[in-house]
């Protein structure tokens, strides 16, 4: 199967469960648990709450403005589009896109549940954005472009959707320094990650190639061997021997950078 076929099949039997009444159940603890606080939480519909399984909480780390215009790659279930659309007020506009099938109606049912009209779910690849060039103040993701087997193709297309000045705030697990090969991949499993998480460094180079500035990766969430060892002991891994290896090494973070005003 390729790789987007496994990311759609894994998205959309999670869309399928929450969309039958019960939790999304494929990042569990500590990753995808509270995010989000009461305040916004009361915002939007228990089922894009339940729906959520990002990493981090995009929306409340970037500043959105009423009037601007937030795209949000892989918005699943709608929550941080459906949170983006109440900040930005009538005036302006959230998009999310998404290729799963399942999680576009979730959302979609979200955001009439919601009574949120500046909001719409586009079908689409984020490697091939369905919007114009300069037509975005912000580019939001929780947890997807770890997901994608070509993420220079993700940050270009994001650096072109985006307004000459207009940011970039991104949710996303990443791996800091060098961890052997077969233990990153067993952990980067444990945390969801199809194709594989960007090591802290490497994403700032990308987003540089990629023309971007004013750079910042700020982790949010560090993960302990303790919390995959259920997972690694399942692979015949023994947490403790790998433990100083993966220690401090599995983070979500929160990735800032800016289209130059002028390009
Ligand atoms: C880990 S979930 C995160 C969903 C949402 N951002 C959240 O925080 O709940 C990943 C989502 O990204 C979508 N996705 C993954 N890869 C994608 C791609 N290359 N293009 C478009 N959507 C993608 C999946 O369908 C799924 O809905």
């Amino acid at each position: 199967m390729e790789l987007k076929e496994v990311v759609q099949e894994k998205y959309g039997e999670a869309a399928r469960r929450v969309t039958a009444g019960g939790a999304s159940g494929c990042c569990g603890d500590p990753i995808s648990s509270d995010l989000y606080d009461v305040f916004e939480a009361g915002l939007i519909p228990g089922e894009a709450l339940k729906a959520s399984l990002g990493c981090g909480n995009p929306t409340a780390l970037a500043q959105l403005n009423p009037g601007e215009i937030v795209l949000d790659l892989g918005s699943g279930g709608g929550i941080d589009v459906l949170l983006s659309a109440r900040r930005v007020g009538g005036e302006g506009k959230a998009y999310g896109v998404d290729m799963t099938d399942d999680m576009l109606a979730l959302a979609r049912e979200n955001q009439r549940k919601a009574g949120i009209e500046n909001a719409e779910f586009l079908k689409g690849e984020i490697e091939n954005i369905p919007l114009p060039d300069n037509s975005v103040d912000v580019v939001i993701s929780n947890c997807v472009i770890n997901l994608s087997g070509d993420k220079d193709r993700v940050l270009a297309e994001a650096y072109r959707v985006l307004k000459p000045g207009g940011r970039f705030a991104v949710s996303d697990v990443v791996v800091r320094g060098e961890v052997p090969a077969q233990i990153r991949r067993n952990m980067e499993l444990w945390v969801g990650c199809i194709a594989g998480a960007l090591e802290e460094t490497e994403y700032a180079q990308k987003l540089t190639r990629a023309g971007f500035e004013s750079i910042e990766v700020e982790p949010t969430r560090i993960y302990d061997v303790e919390d995959a060892r259920a997972f690694l002991a399942a692979e015949g891994i023994d947490a403790d021997e790998i433990a100083p290896l993966v220690q401090n090494k599995f983070l979500s973070a929160f990735i800032r950078a800016r289209k130059p005003a002028v390009s």
